[in-house]
């Protein structure tokens, strides 16, 4: 039951074609042999030889990041491969591929790129050039909140970036620290559109299941209430909780349980940014609290709004 080059996989009771990552032979009820070799040494040989898988750069639930050595030409890439295990669910497989779709229309410098990808029934991957640099969360994990001049900057190129992805009508819907690079020259590149959404021009093209997506500390109330309506104002706020964080070293709320998280998110006012850091100037602080609005309509409306108005701060913080 070795896959073939395209990967599928054939019962060796009936020859019958087995789904991705089946168990079990549906025609015949035969148990399958599963590829135990590790995703790295699969990920290899789909690479061949002019790759060299040389480690891990990062992982999360659905998929582990490899770092990637390539021949021609000569550089180094990171590789996003699919949990092998979850490759029998349809809808993980499915928001995998929509992440790769949002991904490759989006070519912006705040943007990380993809350069290609591959699917076959037990292996899905794309690859990116690799971002050099540290996390936004590893660099708070590390060092503490970032100077008031750095997170202007930073917010800065987060809010062109997701306001590009905007206008090309993917909200990204999971802003977190973790999802930003940030490079030892200063420049922030956002990833991970594992959650993202199409957003039709008309406002209101969400058919999720109402699953909870994204990560509890930087939800909108709307996206935390399981609103199927959900807009670009949702990337406003979670951008508005990175702003704080990136200030008070700790985000707005922090919670017992996820349920506590999403209670505070929809119902709890938060404390004014400058309690935790007294040095931020006060548009700046405006700037974070119009941002944590429960109400969409009193946020920001765009992208563009908040990038004007982080210009007037860099005046002042100068
Ligand atoms: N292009 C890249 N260059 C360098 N590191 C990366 C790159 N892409 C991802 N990583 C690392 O892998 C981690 C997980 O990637 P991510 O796309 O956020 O996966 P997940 O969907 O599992 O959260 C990131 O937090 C980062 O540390
Ligand atoms: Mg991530």
């Amino acid at each position: 039951m070795t896959p073939d080059s395209t990967g599928t996989r054939n019962c060796t009771q009936c020859g019958a074609v087995l789904g991705a990552g089946a168990r079990f032979c549906i025609d015949c009820g035969a148990e399958t042999e599963t590829d135990t070799r590790s995703a790295s040494v699969r990920l290899q040989e789909d690479l061949g030889s002019d790759y060299e898988v040389l480690g891990e750069l990062g992982h999360g639930g659905f998929a582990v990041v490899y770092l990637v050595s390539a021949r021609q030409p000569q550089r180094y890439l990171a590789i996003k491969v699919m949990r092998q295990e979850l490759m029998q669910s349809k809808s993980i497989v499915h928001r995998f591929r929509r992440e790769i779709s949002y991904a490759s229309k989006l070519r912006h410098p705040n943007i990380v790129p993809v350069i290609f990808s591959k699917e076959r029934a037990d292996l899905v991957y794309y690859a990116m050039p690799r971002v050099q640099g540290k996390t936004l969360s590893k660099r708070l994990q590390r060092d503490g909140a970032f100077s008031v001049r750095d997170t202007i900057s930073i917010l800065k190129q987060l809010a062109e970036a997701l306001g590009y992805a905007h206008d090309h009508d993917v909200i990204h819907r999971d802003v977190k620290p973790s999802n930003a690079i940030l490079k030892k020259e200063g420049i922030v590149r956002i990833l991970d559109f594992g959650v993202a959404k199409g957003l039709s021009r008309k406002g209101s093209n969400l058919t999720a299941s109402g699953e909870l997506l994204g990560s509890p500390e930087y939800m909108s109330p709307e996206q935390c209430a399981g609103d199927l309506q959900v807009d670009s104002r949702t990337d406003i706020y979670s951008w508005g909780v990175v702003a704080f964080e990136l200030l008070a070293g700790r985000p707005p709320f922090l919670g017992r349980s996820v349920t506590d998280l999403l209670y505070k998110h929809m119902a709890q006012s938060p404390e004014d940014v400058r309690e935790y850091r007294d040095e931020t100037p006060m548009p700046l602080a405006n700037i974070v609290s119009r941002c944590l609005e429960k109400e969409p309509s009193k946020r920001f409306q765009s992208m563009a709004e908040a990038v004007e108005q982080l210009s007037k701060c860099e005046v002042t913080a100068i």
